[in-house]
């Protein structure tokens, strides 16, 4: 999705500005550019449809030597940003920076304008030619037009003209020292550097620069200049917001020898699930310990429902965290998209905990479901990997996940944190109620082995990268669990979906013979979820309805189920806890959709049509 970067500093802009936008491509773009305050007292624009490394290759001379003769002794200044399709084609027009028609401003936008057409409209009719098909570029007009002593004041009279969200960074040849950026639904994070400073939307692009960043709140604005910042509301009042320390560092967005980064964060699990684990496992009280939840023994026994809304492999996680807490807990629990659920005019109910999922704590949709439910007087916390993050703050307290920076679009390392962070919340919630000591040691114990399991799992590829081979070559496929298992066959269906473009759709198992089975055929494989707990023999049962009708099958199963000629492959994992289970029969999936990709030759990290975070509607 759109990125933005910003730099105000000493060295020249142009470079450090394509540098961010290259940090920022995982997220998801089809056009860049970038703008500088130029040699010649012009703002010189620098844009074009393709990836970064191409507008880098074609770096105008004008842009590397850019030094704006007005611009205080030695300062750079610019703006950046990668463009995702919304407002028209993914054109050079139509990517950013915009540019006002008089030249003396220039903007790059994140969101989504509501009232751009009609603004676009009265601003034609005063005279003003557009060069793009965005809503974006009304502001860039906006700004160059609006009365004001200084750029804060044009900016705010700009804003207060528009409705919809926006993350903005704006340049102005009359304020050659600075940058003004604004924030509303879309994130702009402030980077303070050792005599310059940064902007961006996501923080990996800062991280090469600094580790010290100041997250905007939806409404407030900053002046970024090269020795400071200053932060103001829309009425022009001051927030003074401090800087404050990111744990994330520029080599976590490193390859670091692996081909793809979506293997490399598979492989990086059973850190990924230690951290998770750190210093949360209480042992003298049989339960989990989680300081951040904001909420105290007496509150958690009087939640009586338990609701999770994430979006897409978020809210499959929160699937199994809700199977996991309604089992282990003994609460009602259920997940719901993010999605949709502000737009079925929601009862909140007040002794429902509602929990918020997601990796990036940038996706707009559940950032709105978190406001629908605030607004209703409900209580959300967050379950969120991204410290900081815009989901993150907006909750009443939480859990971090602690995966490190997830780069791939496709989750891995972050969902199944996901779900370890919903087995020590449902651990926590039990204890509180009628989970005995001894079963909370037990899951506590699991929770502890998962690390070395995944460990194994990962390590086993051989039979996996046998199977894709077979399965890539497949125009669709089913892929079946039931009850524990059925939040990871939906998992497991929509990585290989997103990464491989293969068709894939995921049912209960049960379903199978209330419909999809009159698919089954040899051209449609299954794959199933086949744990060793008390369905085995249900799910044997269909295995066998798949095989009468000749449907070839992979099965995911533990190494102590005995399956015979029903499947045509199989991968195993070794046993948890069974209520755990289905954490460790998702990474053979991961690895699944992984090697099919790879074998049909995808852009693994970077899928056609989405993006790492999604911070639009
Ligand atoms: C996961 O592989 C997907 N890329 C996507 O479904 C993702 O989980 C979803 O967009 C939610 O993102 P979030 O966790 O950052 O909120």
């Amino acid at each position: 999705m759109c990125g933005i970067v910003g730099y105000v500093g000493n060295r020249p802009a142009a470079p450090v500005l394509l540098d961010g936008l290259g940090a920022l491509e995982y997220r998801g773009y089809d056009s860049a550019g970038v703008a500088v305050h130029g040699c010649q007292g012009r703002i010189v624009v620098h844009k074009a449809a393709g990836r970064v490394r191409d507008l880098q290759a074609g770096v105008p001379v004008a842009l590397e030597e850019q030094q704006d003769p007005l611009a205080p002794d030695g300062l750079h200044v610019g703006i950046g940003h990668t463009r995702w399709a919304t407002h028209g084609a993914p054109t050079d027009e139509n990517a950013h920076p915009h540019v006002s028609a008089d030249g003396r401003v220039a903007i790059v936008h994140n969101g989504v304008l509501d009232n751009a057409e009609a603004l676009r409209a009265a601003l034609e009719a005063e005279g003003v030619s557009f060069s793009s098909d965005t809503d974006s570029e009304v502001l860039a007009h906006l700004v160059a037009r609006a009365s004001g002593d200084s750029l804060e004041d044009r900016v705010l009279a700009a804003l207060a003209q528009v409705t919809g969200t926006y993350g903005l960074a704006v340049l102005d040849l009359d304020a050659p020292d600075r940058l003004v950026v604004a924030r509303n639904g879309s994130p702009i994070i402030i980077g303070v550097g050792e005599d310059e400073m940064h902007v961006a939307s996501d923080v990996s692009a800062l991280v090469r620069h600094t580790r010290r960043v100041v997250h905007l709140d939806d409404g407030e604005l900053a002046t970024v200049t090269a020795d400071g910042f200053h932060t103001f509301t829309s009425l022009a009042a001051t927030t003074g917001k401090r800087p404050i320390e990111v744990d994330w560092a520029y080599d976590d967005y490193e390859l670091d020898g692996h081909d793809h980064f979506m293997i490399k964060e598979i492989r990086e699990q059973p850190e990924a699930v230690r951290r998770c684990l750190s210093g949360r496992v209480d042992r003298r009280f049989a339960t989990a310990h989680l300081g951040g939840m904001e909420l105290d023994a007496r509150d958690c026994r009087a939640v009586r429902r338990v609701k999770i809304l994430g979006c897409g492999s978020a809210y499959y996680a929160g699937q199994f965290g809700a199977q996991f807490i309604e089992e282990v807990a003994r609460i009602p629990a259920d997940a719901e998209p993010a999605s949709e659920f502000r737009y079925r005019n929601p009862v909140i109910e007040p002794d429902t905990l509602y929990v918020a999922v997601s990796q990036s704590g940038e996706t707009y949709d559940t950032l709105a479901a978190v406001q629908e439910v605030k607004r209703k007087g409900g209580r959300v916390i967050g379950l969120v990997n991204v410290v900081g993050s815009t989901i993150a703050r907006e909750c009443q307290g939480g859990i971090y996940l602690h995966a490190g920076p997830e780069v791939a679009v496709a989750s891995t390392k972050a969902l199944t944190n996901m779900s370890v962070g919903f087995a020590l919340l449902g651990v926590h919630l039990g204890r509180i109620r009628d989970l005995s000591a001894a079963q909370g040691e037990r899951l506590l114990d699991g929770l502890e082995r998962l690390p070395d399991q995944i460990e194994a799992v990962v390590a086993n590829e051989e039979p996996v990268l046998a199977a894709a081979r077979w399965l890539s070559k497949a125009p669709s496929m089913f892929f079946l669990g039931r009850v524990r298992g059925y939040a990871v066959a939906r998992e497991g269906a929509q990585k290989l979906k997103e990464i491989s473009y293969v068709h894939a759709e995921a049912y209960q198992t049960s379903e199978l013979k209330h419909g999809p089975l009159a698919l089954i055929s040899p051209e449609l494989p299954s794959i199933a979820v086949v744990p060793h707990d008390e369905l085995l023999d249900r799910n044997v049962t269909a295995l066998h309805e798949i095989a009468a009708r000749s449907g070839p099958v992979l099965a995911i199963t533990h190494e102590d189920v005995e399956l015979g000629d029903l499947a045509r492959s199989v991968v195993t994992v070794p046993r948890n806890e069974p209520e755990l289970d289905p954490i460790l029969l998702t990474v053979p999936l991961q690895l699944l959709a992984y090697h099919a990709a790879l074998s049909l030759g995808h852009d693994i990290d970077k899928p056609r049509n989405l993006a790492k975070s999604v911070t639009v509607e």
